[in-house]
């Protein structure tokens, strides 16, 4: 498992995705919520896929092979304020279609943050993938900022927040980029989505 990851393409138009012959599994959540860098932490590999402190850096979709098995995907962030009408147009274009006609396409993790209260953006976004069918885990990041509990409390809002809308809870699992927390449970559940 992540034993050889590799950059394969990034590009904005779904056609161009590379075969979808082998599980898929991709990464979504508000534009430096930590993405790209789980991405790194599970790949042992820093600079696979691009970071920055400033939001707004993935803009394309990025697929990474995952010891040939299987592949990975690195999404553009939402709720970017600077971004223009028709960026953010272009954007939930190529996501929707991306999510919604991706055929290999296994789980789609969102990533949130885990020092914040439940976010509209974020519940809006896990809505629509719920009302269409998409399967999802929700991944809370960057853990090594505030304490485990804390950590636990602002999952626990948002799981309130949640029963609003969702009557079953999706997996949910806590993470740090930096630390490497949580690393073994979320590789064992990508592992078990891509043998089933
Ligand atoms: P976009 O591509 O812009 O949508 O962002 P992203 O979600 O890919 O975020 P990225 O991985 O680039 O990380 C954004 C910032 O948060 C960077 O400065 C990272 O170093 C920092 N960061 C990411 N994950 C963690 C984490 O677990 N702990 C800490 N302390 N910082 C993190
Ligand atoms: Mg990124």
């Amino acid at each position: 498992m992540f034993e050889q990851a590799t950059f394969v393409i990034s590009n904005t138009d779904i056609a161009k995705c590379p075969k979808p012959d082998r599980p898929e599994i991709a990464f979504i959540g508000r534009s430096n919520v930590g993405k790209s860098s789980l991405i790194n932490m599970l790949a042992s590999k820093k600079g696979l896929a691009k970071t920055s402190g400033r939001p707004g850096k993935t803009q394309l979709i990025n697929h990474f092979s995952i010891d040939e098995q299987w592949y990975l995907v690195d999404l553009p962030g939402y709720g970017y304020a600077k971004v223009s009408k028709k960026s953010r147009a272009e954007w939930e274009q190529m996501i929707s279609d991306y999510i919604l006609l991706r055929e290999n396409l296994r789980v789609v993790c969102v990533l949130i943050d885990s020092r914040l209260d439940p976010q509209k953006i974020d519940l809006e976004f896990i809505n629509w993938l719920g009302e269409n069918e998409i399967p999802l885990a929700l991944v809370f990041t960057k853990a090594d900022k505030q304490s485990i509990n804390k950590g636990q409390q602002h999952i626990a809002k948002f799981k309130k927040a949640m029963r609003a809308t969702w009557d079953a809870f999706p997996p949910i699992m806590l993470s740090s980029a930096e630390s490497g927390y949580g690393k073994e449970e979320i590789t064992a559940f990508i592992q078990e989505v891509i043998e089933n």
